[in-house]
């Protein structure tokens, strides 16, 4: 089948938010799409690699006029693409060239908390560098890396401290998908800002308790983008790098968009839509076939009604390869008879948002598991259908499976590894998670603000020769 709707509840959208921020087109001339380039390793062995992640200030022209103050990593704005192999060890050193102190959480990537992960309790501080050291052992899937400092992250991802980060393996890479970074593979970072005097962004200035949000898009760092297509078929990898905003995305002509991988890697089967809403965090990698056009045709990208990126069709060579039917084998393990079920309640909205009844704690424990068992986790979402939000749950640590929703079956495209699902208001979804490694991982709402507001809490991952581990936790007050 062809599925017509956005798999969500329209009651939940984010349009219903007294804040909501429209899109609307901004009036500068059409550019071509921002392709970072791919981060070159310090140096390399075969099982070892060594790379260098900045965290710099600059100044990026993305309109014309006056440049725009940005951060990125490795340059001005977002980052240069870091792809990772599963199997090698990365040396990582993490510098920070910003006036103030950031962290850099790999969002999606299994490794060990807190420290590695790089949630609130790893700051390098302006000026310093430490060097971190941690093996990918996972599917190829696009992940991401974005700045964490508690609770700062909003002010932090809106300078633009995110970037893309690919995980390859030899699966994946076999099949018949394409793989031409920046030709016929492409990372679409889905990103909202509202442009100030002389150019500039203005976080302050436009800051809502649920969820900064602008009126122009921003992809890859580009406004009003295009690209040229000069293959039948093309591979699209959408984060959505939003504080707040959902992107609820189809193209022109009603085209059909064939989805292959969520979150944590590839999905068991290829899901065909013609569209599809991303929350924030979110990935979700899409081949689009470009069959039916001609050279000189155009194909436009949307969010809700307004064109965010045009596809200009040039020549190209027919295509005759075919997706393949079956794309990953996803196995998780059967969850421990008798483990009991975590409960995370997200309530609330604006300033009265809390996870459990509390708001973050940096030095509280609020939930244990042990390293290697799977377990059930219920996330509730106690706003109501109509004027509540959703939110968009995410856990450090690993990547999970979606049970259900409501008692339900999840949606077709959320059958792989995730580890970030929207809960909509009223709803229950219960994942099975495990963890690989040992530490102390946050979970949150990745609605930024949320997640600074407090609608985030933070767990232990234990082992059975060291339950009571003491990590040395930063205090809140201590930035
Ligand atoms: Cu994308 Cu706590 O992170
Ligand atoms: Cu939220």
């Amino acid at each position: 089948p062809v599925y017509q709707d956005y798999f969500f509840n329209e009651t939940a959208y984010d349009y219903h938010d007294g804040g909501y921020v429209p899109l609307e087109v901004y009036d500068a001339p059409r550019v071509p799409l921002t392709i970072p380039s791919i981060l070159k390793p310090d140096r390399e062995t075969d099982t070892d690699v060594w790379l260098t992640v900045h965290a710099q200030p600059g100044e990026t022209q993305i309109l014309p006029g006056a440049k725009t103050k940005t951060w990125g990593y490795n340059q001005s704005l977002l980052g240069q693409t870091i792809v990772f192999r599963s199997g090698k060890t990365y040396h990582v050193t993490l510098k920070n060239s910003l006036p103030e102190l950031t962290t850099f959480h790999w969002h999606g990537l299994d490794v060990p908390g807190p420290f590695i992960d790089g949630g609130c309790h790893a700051p390098i501080y302006p000026g310093e560098e430490k060097e971190i050291t941690f093996t990918v052992n996972q599917p190829a899937a696009t992940t991401w890396l974005h700045a964490h400092p508690c609770p700062l992250t909003g002010w932090d991802v809106w300078h633009g401290l995110a970037a893309m980060v690919y995980v390859e393996d030899d699966h994946e890479d076999s099949l018949a998908l394409p793989h031409n970074y920046g030709v016929d593979d492409l990372p679409i970072v889905l990103q909202d800002r509202r442009f100030h005097e002389d150019n500039q962004w203005d976080y302050d200035a436009d800051y809502d308790p649920d969820g900064t949000a602008g009126p122009t898009a921003l992809i890859n760092g580009t406004v009003n983008p295009s690209f040229d297509v000069t293959t039948q078929k093309l591979r699209l990898r959408f984060l959505d790098g939003s504080n707040r905003r959902e992107w609820r995305l189809h193209l022109s002509d009603g085209l059909v968009m064939t989805q292959i991988a969520s979150d944590g890697g590839l999905l068991p089967e290829p899901v065909q839509m013609t569209k599809c809403m991303l929350t924030c965090a979110e990935r979700a990698e899409f081949i689009i076939d470009f069959s039916d056009y001609k050279a000189g045709d155009q194909v436009t990208l949307y969010s809700d009604d307004t064109p965010i990126l045009i596809f200009n069709i040039k020549d190209f060579v027919a295509d005759e390869t075919t997706l393949p039917d079956k794309l990953a084998e996803i196995s998780y393990p059967d969850v421990d008879p008798n483990a009991l079920v975590h409960q995370v309640v997200l309530a609330g909205t604006d300033e009265e948002i809390t996870i459990n009844g509390l708001k973050f704690g940096m030095m509280r424990i609020d939930d244990r598991q042990e390293i290697g068992k799977t377990e059930y986790w219920d996330i509730t979402n106690t706003n109501d259908c109509c004027g509540g939000m959703l939110h968009p749950y995410h856990m450090h640590g690993g990547s999970f499976q979606i049970v259900s929703r409501n008692g339900e079956a999840p949606y077709p495209n959320e059958l792989g590894y995730k580890d970030t699902v929207a809960v909509n208001p009223g709803e229950t979804v219960r994942i099975k998670m495990k963890f690989n490694f040992a530490g102390v991982f946050m979970y949150h709402c990745h609605i930024i603000e949320h997640e600074d507001g407090g609608m985030m809490a933070q767990m232990q991952v234990y082992t059975p020769e060291e339950p009571e581990k003491k990590y040395d936790l930063m205090a809140m007050d201590t930035l």
